[in-house]
């Protein structure tokens, strides 16, 4: 067996540029100058820093695997040399994301998301690394069950006698913690039962039923869940490997033409449409949006990365972008009501829960078989 090579992508929000519009370049530029320093140089074969809103992500590769505690310590180092620079500069909510002021050898848990796999690197390996904000690791089920799993999305599932044996998904409940692995395509109904709920079931990874091999990864912690009270959405990452088994390039940048509507907009409380964008244009500043995503694409070369290729600055998604920005217009003429406005179990991190207590006395019970208004007595 050859080498193997781990792709680690770590993201955190440790302060927005403005409100939580952007990144700060000096944000950018600090995790830049740490992961130059020897300790990583030695640790890492290569990195680059990305950004997609408020979200700053570390794209590391390495010969350490998955969980390891040197390159998450790396990460978790680097995000708190951010929070410093964004504390001096009052950007807003400077270490949103780091919960903890503790680490443990792993940043699982602590408030960065994580996605992470291990591979040995084909004769050509291109990968792409997709980062939303303003949403949560459910939004990645849409766009993965059209690429693994609709052959009216990839034909490869239907031509192609290196995917013809179909996927298998690794489904986590974030509520139970618990993980379900399902076979596609003869588990496609149960699948769909369970990540057609977004905000509980979440795909965590997906391989390939011909060699075992990994295809997809992705983040899914829920940082509301861990802290117990509203910190920001869980905005997430996700890997994907191409061609050759897995989604050609364009098979798996498809699904983005159809801005599927996400949670996570506004305070995290309202649903939206999933806007791809060039990393440049990843600056969600109507009502605090609308959700967007990024697709770098690179070719791995022994572990460096050779890109990124920023493919949603194609103008071949023009036209998703409109159609997001029309739902957009829509759903915002909804405003506080629902299916905008997340459903009542999502909002349990607001004043929601506050409000129902503040009423709680003035809740009466209604008359059994009463039809209509009782009055009251004011
Ligand atoms: P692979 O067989 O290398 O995945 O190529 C398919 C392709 O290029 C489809 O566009
Ligand atoms: P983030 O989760 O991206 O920090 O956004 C929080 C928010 O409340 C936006 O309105
Ligand atoms: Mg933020
Ligand atoms: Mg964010």
């Amino acid at each position: 067996m050859g080498k193997k090579v781990t792709v680690s992508v770590i993201k955190a929000d440790v302060g927005g540029f403005v409100g939580h519009s952007t990144v700060h370049p000096n944000l950018v530029e600090e995790a830049c100058g740490r992961l130059e320093r020897s300790d990583a140089k030695n640790l890492l074969i290569d990195y680059r820093v990305a950004t997609v809103g408020d979200d700053l992500n570390l794209i590391m590769t390495h010969e350490q695997g998955t969980d390891n505690q040197d390159v998450h310590k790396l990460a978790w180092e680097t995000f708190q040399a951010c929070t410093k620079v964004a504390q001096e500069l009052k950007l807003y909510g400077a270490g949103q994301d780091l919960l903890s002021d503790a680490f443990s050898g792993n940043v699982r848990g602590l408030g960065p998301g994580v996605a992470e796999m291990e591979f040995e690197e084909r004769q050509s390996e291109p990968i792409i690394i997709f980062m939303a904000d303003k949403t949560e690791p459910g939004a990645w089920n849409f766009p993965l069950f059209k690429m693994f799993a609709d052959p009216f999305n990839t034909i490869g599932l239907v031509i192609d006698p290196k995917m013809h044996q179909g996927f298998t998904f690794e489904v986590h409940d974030l509520i139970d913690n618990e993980r379900v692995m399902l076979l596609a395509p003869e588990e496609l109904y149960d699948l769909l039962v369970l990540i057609g709920a977004p905000g509980r079931y979440c795909i965590k990874a997906i391989y390939s039923r011909r060699n075992g091999e990994i295809a997809a990864t992705s983040s899914t912690q829920r940082l509301n869940l861990m802290a117990g009270r509203y910190v920001g959405k869980d905005d997430p990452v996700l890997i994907v490997r191409c061609q050759s088994g897995f989604p050609a390039v364009g098979e798996a940048l498809e699904p983005f033409t159809k801005p599927h509507l996400v949670s996570g907009w506004m305070r995290g409380s309202h649903s939206g449409p999933l806007m791809p964008v060039a990393e440049k244009h990843a600056s969600p500043t109507r009502f605090d949006g609308p959700p967007r995503v990024v697709a770098l694409g690179f070719q791995l070369s022994n572990g460096r990365l050779i890109g990124p290729q920023d493919f949603f600055a194609d103008p071949g998604f023009d036209e998703a972008r409109r159609l997001a920005n029309q739902l957009a217009n829509y759903l915002r003429g909804l405003g506080p009501f629902e299916p905008h406005r997340l459903h009542l179990e999502e909002m349990e991190y607001t004043t929601l829960p506050q409000v129902r207590d503040k009423l709680q006395d003035r809740f009466e019970p209604l008359k059994e078989g009463s039809k209509g208004s009782e009055g009251f007595e004011g």
